[in-house]
């Protein structure tokens, strides 16, 4: 009789950190492979990988220390047949200070250009870089209103600024970022600050995420017909356009207009390139509404009415910013937010199409390094509306 070969597994994490969430999941290796190969995975396997991946937003392969760069953009291919080969924010690392996706001072791995180094501390001779000055970036730069020295000092945190790996300028998002932990800082927990005097409990560093289909499942059904019936807009150049705003306590949103760049201060644009998506996606895997908005960064929306096909454009900012932070702000709660606790070794892979994500954890006053591999690779396909039936 030959040897059954174990197949991969996927188990989804504990109630008790999933909570409402709907995310987490870990991966469990065949026993033929200890660092992950996607090439190498049956058919079998790979089609289990792909749609947990749809189904659970986060999945986590531990122990993966050793695994070559390339595998992280290898992992694009399994969950998107159109998956281009370069990352998704272009060829090289954004270094223009006039725009904010500088400020982390990361850099990409020569040997894999489509991965990039991100973390907090002075590391040299690395990958063939003589040195990087890594910083991990946090709220106190970007809100309007940061956290007091004494809610830092009793270790509070925020979502820096919620997302989805996204230029919004002429590529299109990856269905999937990868992220490798290398080394990571050992730091006490932190606690993440929700409105109302609500805080969780995380890891400090923590990537934090929620579900675009638990955020529309938490809407009104007048709210999920208004988002299924909704296009947003985003701003030219946006991450230059908010290079001077500041965010709401939540992370969600800009606090105060008045700081958006004007469009002819911005690098060189056209509205051609400029993208717009629907304001909820349907989920490649299976089928769920997922509502997707990019908040700090829209600019307008265009609305139709279902009963009379009329399209009507929303561009005062501020109430383009007010109609949704108020969808996006019903799933900011301890029970739908999941944190990543990471650990040296760990290989994430996230439905960037399916989620959002943040940044969170107050690094900077500890010593310790943190140095991460990041990648993901743009698609050449356009986000797909959902259709609500209902309606
Ligand atoms: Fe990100």
């Amino acid at each position: 009789m030959p040897h059954k070969i174990a197949a991969l597994r996927v188990e989804p994490l504990g109630t008790q950190i999933r909570k409402s969430s709907q995310i987490g999941a870990e991966v469990i290796l065949p026993d033929s492979m200890k660092i992950f190969n996607p090439q190498a995975l049956t058919e079998d396997d790979t089609q289990l990988l792909r749609q947990a991946l749809f189904d659970h937003g986060v999945l986590v392969i531990r122990n993966q220390l050793g695994v070559a760069p390339g595998v992280l953009y290898d992992i694009a291919k399994v969950f998107d047949s159109q998956a281009q080969n370069v990352h998704s924010g272009g060829k090289t690392q954004v270094t223009d200070p006039k725009n904010i996706l500088s400020q982390n001072n990361c850099s990409r791995i020569q040997r894999a250009p489509q991965v990039t180094i991100i973390g907090q501390g002075r590391i040299e001779d690395y990958e063939g870089i003589s040195l990087l000055q890594l910083k991990h970036l946090d709220q106190s730069s970007f809100h309007e209103h940061p956290l007091s020295d004494d809610e830092i000092e009793k270790g509070y945190t925020r979502p820096y600024r919620w997302h989805m790996d996204a230029p919004l300028y002429e590529s299109l998002p990856g269905f999937v970022t990868s992220i490798h932990a290398i080394e990571v800082p050992q730091v006490p927990d932190q606690q993440l600050q929700f409105p109302e005097g609500q805080s969780m409990p995380i890891a400090a560093g923590s990537t934090i995420f929620f579900s675009g289909a638990r955020n529309f499942e938490l809407l009104s059904p007048e709210e999920q017909e208004f988002a299924c019936n909704t296009t947003v807009q985003y701003a030219p150049r946006a991450y230059e356009w908010i290079r001077d705003c500041k965010a709401s306590a939540d992370g969600l949103t800009i606090e105060t207009k008045g700081r958006e760049k004007n469009l002819d201060e911005l690098a060189e644009w056209t509205w051609d390139k400029v993208q717009s998506f629907p304001m909820v996606w349907e989920n490649h895997g299976n089928g769920k509404p997922h509502l997707q908005i990019l908040g700090c960064c829209v600019y307008s929306l265009t609305t139709t009415d279902p009963a009379t096909g009329k399209s009507t454009v929303i561009d005062d900012i501020d109430e383009v910013r007010r109609i949704c932070h108020a969808l996006q702000s019903k799933v900011y709660a301890p029970e739908n937010v999941f944190a990543h606790r990471w650990e040296q070794g760990d290989l994430v892979m996230f439905h960037n199409r399916g989620l959002l994500h943040s940044i969170s954890g107050q690094l900077s006053k500890y010593p310790d390094r943190r140095l991460l591999w990041q990648c993901s690779m743009a698609s050449g396909a356009s986000p797909k509306a959902y259709k609500n039936t209902k309606a």
